[in-house]
């Protein structure tokens, strides 16, 4: 057995809707010793995504993680040891190694390995991770915006959402971000890009978009779906693409709320609607990857990171975040 001692979150309980603190439990074992093939990374970053929701639920639901397991999670780590070919101590990754300070992994759980300098290794997990990478890639494959075409995106001010707006605007559209604070508003005005905020929570919606997008939506990054998306459907322009993402307002799966009949909007409009998974497009990932580090390196694409220090911190962000307390990309710093 190896000396060093791992400090892990595991999965304690299915939540009934929202994770909370609850569903987890923190443990203290030893690292096992490496196998041929293997790699021992010790993580510097943990990541926090509204996805974790459905990765805990065991309904309809595309991978579950089994209850006692490690809580899944992206993460940023330096290898510590390696068994296996191509991978040397000291390298830097990105990849699947869970909750925890040390993850003994196949390399099949390596998504990318870090070899940038002049880059923090935290925005490998946002705005060149998960987040910034699904939104270049459905913008760009499902929405094709073109410029002067108007984008309307909800959760505008978050790890995804941000990075929308910005690629949104260099294509020449016009952006228009959806919130729910006035700090996020801010943000989304001043640093994101946008040309217009609608605060959801405090503004008419259907007057302020008639306002914001006088030619009506032609792409839609739906984030969140209910009361918003309701909001937003009926301004389609025709030929609007809706690229549904994520579902941050829907309280119950089971049984999946029912909204408005949108079929006659999406004939009269000749809109096109569909759900958008990263997972299937990891082919284009690296090249995603490459144009926007050349934003970033550019100034042409800015991110925010809200950012929380040790494993237990992790245990209650997963509900934070579903209650919009981040600002940008929620991350664990260990
Ligand atoms: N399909 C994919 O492959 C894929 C990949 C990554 C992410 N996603 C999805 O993209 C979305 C954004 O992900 P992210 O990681 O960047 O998270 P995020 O936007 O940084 O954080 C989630 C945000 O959702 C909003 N929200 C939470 N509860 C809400 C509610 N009840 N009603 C309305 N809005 C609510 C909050 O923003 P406001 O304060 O602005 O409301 C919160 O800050 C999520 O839905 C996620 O599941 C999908």
């Amino acid at each position: 057995m190896s000396k060093l001692t791992n400090e892990c979150i595991r999965v304690a309980s299915r939540p009934g809707g929202i994770p909370t603190a609850d569903n987890f439990r923190k443990e203290v074992e030893p690292v096992p010793d490496l196998q041929p093939g293997q790699i021992l990374v010790q993580n510097q970053w943990l990541s926090i995504e509204p996805a974790m929701r459905g990765w805990l639920a065991d309904a309809n639901n595309y991978a579950s993680v089994p209850e006692g397991d490690v809580m899944r999670s992206l993460c940023v780590g330096t290898v510590v040891e390696s068994r296996a070919d191509d991978y040397s101590k000291g390298d830097r990754l990105m990849g699947w190694f869970g909750w925890q300070h040390y993850a003994v992994v196949a390399p099949t759980a390596v998504v990318q390995n870090i070899t940038t300098s002049d880059l923090p290794p935290s925005i490998y997990l946002g705005v060149l991770g998960l987040n910034g990478i699904t939104a270049a890639t459905a913008l760009d494959k499902l929405g094709q915006p073109q410029a002067g075409e108007t984008v309307v995106v909800s959760t505008a001010a978050g790890g995804v959402g941000s990075c929308v707006g910005q690629l949104a605007k260099a294509l020449g559209c016009r952006t228009v971000g959806l919130t729910s604070t006035t700090e996020k508003a801010e943000a989304c005005k001043n640093q994101f890009a946008y040309d217009h905020v609608i605060n959801y929570k405090t503004d008419d919606m259907a007057a302020a978009l008639k306002s914001a997008c006088p030619d009506g939506v032609d792409v839609y990054f739906d984030n969140t779906s209910g009361h918003i998306s309701d909001a937003v459907m009926p301004q389609l322009a025709i030929g609007a693409r809706v690229i549904v993402c994520g579902t941050a307002s829907v309280t119950s799966w089971n049984p999946p709320p029912m909204g408005p009949r949108i079929e006659r909007i999406l004939l009269t409009r000749r809109a096109r609607m569909q759900g958008f998974l990263l997972f299937d497009h990891m082919d284009t990932y690296p090249a995603y990857v490459r144009q926007l580090e050349g934003m970033v390196r550019a100034g042409t694409l800015t991110y925010r990171e809200h950012i929380t220090d040790g494993l237990e911190s992790a245990m209650g962000a997963i509900q934070e975040v579903y209650q919009g307390k981040n600002l940008g990309k929620r991350l664990i710093r260990l």
